[in-house]
This record gives structure tokens, sequence and C-alpha cells, in this order.
């Protein structure tokens, strides 16, 4: 049975699902394909903890139980408090897994890419900082990111199969960020802004200050890592994404923003009525082609693919020169922690597959 190491960085909703995952799959993995996946270090804001061999089920479960309980990795015996995972010694080829949303991590793990090792991401912006850093990750295939865009969705990989076989992009439009998805379908039904971000708010669909949602910076890092993908070698300016806020409110603090979120609430009634009158919906869209890319509320047709999205669902419409008359479309649910940390092993597995 061939062990293959795994070094993960984060350990909030989809890191540990990821945990229960790999439990899970331990046993069909290896009569499957004759591998066992095995953490040598799980990392967190505080720490690491690690074994040489692998952290056995009972010392995982018991992550999982202290990270539930909102305890840091390193209140568990024989962590390490204050090491860095950038540090942690190798005397194998890993994967290092990164379920984080942390900036930084682009040049340590080009670092351990170089050293022989492969990469898998959740975490989008290591792939949407410089074009360098792009290439140093993804080179020679080091490193999958399927979850970073539509989280368990197959986008990154229908759009790397239409490009591997020879296929050119024409346009992409994408709807995918799941709480302004939602946010739409309220206003939609009628609900002012304000009542269905707070409402969003509780609910926890919205990041803790929802501007990082609102601002589009979170699509706009997809869109770069689509175009990326497709083969334009973009620096992270060619896509700018319009604001649902206007300027003023960017710099207050959050419960200040949230407290006037009623100025919203006129601007955002009136670009849905436009929409409607002129027979269509309002989406929050990404539009993408070799030429430029755009993310920004449109009023989409109302026969259009985008205009039939409810709630949370995301969708992605890829027109290429084969898919020239009708786009070829991928759509369904682009969040959640299962989806999500379902897609980040099905990369983990493909990566260990090829027995690097
Ligand atoms: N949730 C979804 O539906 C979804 C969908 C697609 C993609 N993603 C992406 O998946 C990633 C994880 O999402 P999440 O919802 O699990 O986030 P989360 O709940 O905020 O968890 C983030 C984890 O990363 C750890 N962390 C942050 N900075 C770190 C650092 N420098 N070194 C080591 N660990 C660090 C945090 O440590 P502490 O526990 O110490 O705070 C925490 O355990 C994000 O990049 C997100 O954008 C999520």
């Amino acid at each position: 049975m061939q062990t293959i190491p795994l070094l993960q960085i984060g350990l909030g909703g989809v890191g540990r699902e990821l945990v229960r995952q790999i439990l899970a799959t331990e046993a069909p993995l290896a009569r499957r394909y004759g591998f066992r996946l095995a953490h040598v270090a799980l990392a967190d804001t505080t720490g690491l903890l690690s074994a040489a061999d692998g952290l056995d089920r009972a010392a995982l479960e018991a992550i999982l139980v202290a990270k539930e309980h909102g305890q840091s990795i390193t209140t568990l015996p024989g962590s390490t408090t204050g090491s860095s995972w950038e540090a942690f010694p190798l005397e194998q080829r890993a994967i290092f897994v990164d379920v984080s949303a942390a900036p930084g991590h682009e040049v340590p793990l080009a670092a351990r890419i170089a050293a022989g090792c492969r990469v898998v991401l959740a975490n989008k912006r290591p792939l949407s900082t410089s074009m360098a850093a792009f290439t140093a990750l993804t080179a020679h295939g080091a490193t999958r990111y399927e979850a970073t865009v539509g989280a368990g969705l197959p986008v990154i990989a229908t759009l790397q199969s239409l490009i591997d076989s020879g296929d050119t992009i024409i346009r992409i439009e994408a709807a995918m960020s799941g709480t302004l998805g939602y946010l739409c379908t309220e206003l939609e039904a009628g609900k002012p802004l304000s009542v269905a971000l707070r409402a969003a708010h509780a609910l926890g669909y919205t990041e803790p200050d929802p501007r990082d949602d609102l601002s589009g910076a979170d699509v706009a890092r997809k869109a770069l890592i689509l175009a990326r993908t497709s083969g334009l070698n973009w620096e992270p300016e060619a896509v700018t994404a319009e604001a649902w806020f206007p300027p003023e409110l960017a710099s207050v603090h959050r419960d200040e923003f949230m407290a006037r979120a009623e100025e919203l609430d006129a601007p955002l009634a009136a670009r849905v009525a436009e929409a409607r009158a002129a027979g269509g919906a309002l989406r929050y869209v990404a539009t993408l082609t070799p030429t430029g890319a755009s993310v920004a509320l449109r009023v989409v047709p109302a026969d259009h693919p985008l205009a039939t999205l409810r709630g949370p669902d995301n969708l992605f419409s890829f027109t290429s020169a084969r898919y020239a008359e009708r786009p070829l479309v991928v759509r369904g649910p682009g969040a959640g922690q299962p989806v999500t940390a379902a897609g980040v092993l099905a990369d983990i597995i493909a990566t260990a597959r090829e027995r690097w």
C-alpha cells in the first residue's frame, strides 16, 4: 500500500469536512487505487500538529472535535505553537492542500512545487496575484484548483479540457457568487436590499463584513482564474468589479455600513425595475472575452439561461469555437462545505493517482 503524504492548511468549515471525507473514503481508495492519504501535518492560524507517518484516525477525530468547539490546534497534545507549515521539514514529496483563505501563500507553495511537491487549492488568493505567481504554481499541472471556482462543480476541468483539446474560448458568462445570486432573487421578489442583506448576514450566507461580497472582489478573483485558465496572461488589474455600494460606504466601520444599508435600497430597486421594464432579469455577471472582462450588475434577457437562475446557484456558460451556436453550460450549487470539500478531495485523488 502506497502512502501519499498530505499537509493541510486550514481547518475551517471546508477543511474539517475534507478531513471527514478523507476518513470516510480510506477503504474504497485503498481498494480501488492501492494508496492511503496520510495527513503528515495540519495547520491553523496558531500552529501545527504533525506526525511523520501520518496522524491516525483518533488524532484526526480529536482535531475535528477541538476545532468544532472553536479551539485552536495548539490546544492538542503534540502540537507546536507558532510553527508554520511554510518551514515544515519534509523527507518525502507531499501534496500541500490549502483550504484557508489566507493571502501570501503563493511563494511558499511555489517553493514546495520546485522541491517536487504538488498543490491542491480551495484558496483563490495564491492564483489571483501576479501572472508570474500563477505560472509558477500551475506550470506542468503541478497545482489543481477546481474548488476555487464554482466549489464542487466541474468548471476548471471543463475549461481545461476545452483548451487542451484545441478549442478556443470566445466568451464566458458566469454568475458565480452564491451570496449575490441569493440577493438578486430576493430583490426580484420585491424585498429591499437592506432587508435581504440583514437576513443573509444573520444566516451566515455573507462574509462577516458583507462588503467583501458586495464589492465583487471575490467574483473578480474567480474571473481572473478563469481567464488565466483559458490561456490569457492577465494581471489582476485586467478584471474590475462593480460594487453594490457607493465609494463613501467603502471605508466606514462594518456596523455603520450595516446601519446605513437602507441607502442601497432605492438604487438597487431602480435597477430591478429597469430590468423588469426591459423584459429581463438583474444578475451579477462576469463576462469574459479574449479582449477583456467585466464583473457587473447586468440586465439579462428573459430567455437567457442566467435569467432562470434562482437563489445561490452558479451558472457558467462557455461559448467556444466548437460550442459556437449553443454554449456549453455548467450549473448547480456553487458553494457549501460538502461539495467544496469533495471538489478538493477529487483533486487530491487525481494528483495521487498520477504517482508523480
Ligand atoms: N465555504 C464554501 O462554500 C467555499 C466554496 C468554495 C471555496 N471556498 C474556499 O475555501 C477556503 C476555506 O473556506 P472556509 O469556509 O473553510 O473558511 P474558514 O471557515 O474561514 O476557515 C479558514 C481556515 O483557514 C485557517 N487559516 C487562515 N489563515 C491561515 C494561515 N495563514 N495558516 C494556516 N491556517 C490558516 C483558519 O485557521 P483558524 O481556525 O485558526 O482561524 C481556518 O481554520 C476559502 O479560501 C474559501 O474561499 C469555500
